[in-house]
């Protein structure tokens, strides 16, 4: 799909890789919905790169209600939904048991919720709007981008619920491929090894050294960017679909 006139909303837009691909997607020439729960910077992303092009929308991705508004008023105001990227999410690190007991039901719950079903729930969403486009230069009518993790494959200590809600999102790629191919719309997802973000902030700096000495090349975290440049590739290159990408760097991370 050629990205140059064309909308996009992308999840998590207001921070770390969901940022970074809101401000590609815009230097291609797409019109850009960023739906976030936090609108503590759509300020300063609209101060940034303008607001002909750009949507801000508080959007908590769990809630229906929450993301059939958003996705529809992106689709008011730019005429249609082309593109979706989902990059919002959480990681809550709690072991299955350990020293407080068992991992608490709740955050399991809610890990999967925003991970996993806040994922579906926008792209279902999405693609009700995606079916409606007839081009006459393409059969293609859109194209979904998620966010799955390393997490899905080699998951830390802690990681149960985060592992499993990007698992889900990395298993459910296929499938949805399937679902949409007879509407000419591709899925596919990224599955990130550790990039410099505000998630990633967290891990100290001993911990760091620790990861590093471990990874393979490059031996540093990923940058946002490199991150943007795997979903604007997905999005221009018509006969990638159904697939999970890694992008690490051949890192492998330990049990802890
Ligand atoms: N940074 C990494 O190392 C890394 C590695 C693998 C996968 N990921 C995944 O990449 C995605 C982006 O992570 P990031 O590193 O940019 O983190 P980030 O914390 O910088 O951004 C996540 C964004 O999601 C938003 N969000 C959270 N819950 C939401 C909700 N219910 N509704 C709407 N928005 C919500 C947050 O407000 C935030 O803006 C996440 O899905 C994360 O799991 C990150």
């Amino acid at each position: 799909m050629n990205i140059q006139g064309k909308t996009a909303i992308v999840t998590g837009g207001a921070s770390g890789l969901g940022l970074a691909t809101v401000e590609q997607l815009i230097q291609k020439g797409a019109n850009v919905a960023v739906l976030d729960r936090d609108i503590k910077n759509f300020h300063d992303i609209q101060e940034r790169l303008g607001k002909d092009n750009l949507e801000t929308i508080e959007t908590d991705v769990t809630n229906e209600e929450s993301v059939k508004y958003a996705v529809n008023l992106a689709y008011q105001r730019f005429g249609s939904i082309d593109i979706c990227v989902n990059c919002a999410g959480i990681a809550i690190g709690v072991k299955t048991y350990g020293s407080k007991g068992v991992f608490p039901l709740e955050y399991y719950k809610k890990v999967i919720d925003v991970n996993l079903v806040g994922t579906f729930n926008v792209l279902s969403r999405a693609v009700e709007q995606m079916v409606k486009n007839e081009r006459e230069d393409s059969q293609e009518r859109g194209v979904i981008v998620n966010t799955s993790s390393g997490a899905a494959y080699d998951g830390q200590m802690g990681q149960a619920a985060y592992s499993a809600s990007k698992a889900g999102i990395a298993g459910m790629t296929l499938p949805i491929a399937r679902d949409l191919s007879n509407y000419g719309i591709r899925i596919n997802a990224i599955a990130p090894g550790l990039f410099k973000t505000p998630m990633a902030g967290g891990i100290t700096e001993d911990i760091l050294e620790g990861i590093k000495a471990q990874m393979e090349y490059p031996k540093r975290l990923g940058e946002a960017s490199e991150f943007a440049s795997l979903v604007v590739h997905m999005i221009e290159n018509t006969y990638l679909n159904g697939e999970v990408i890694r992008l690490d760097g051949a890192t492998r991370l330990p049990p802890r």
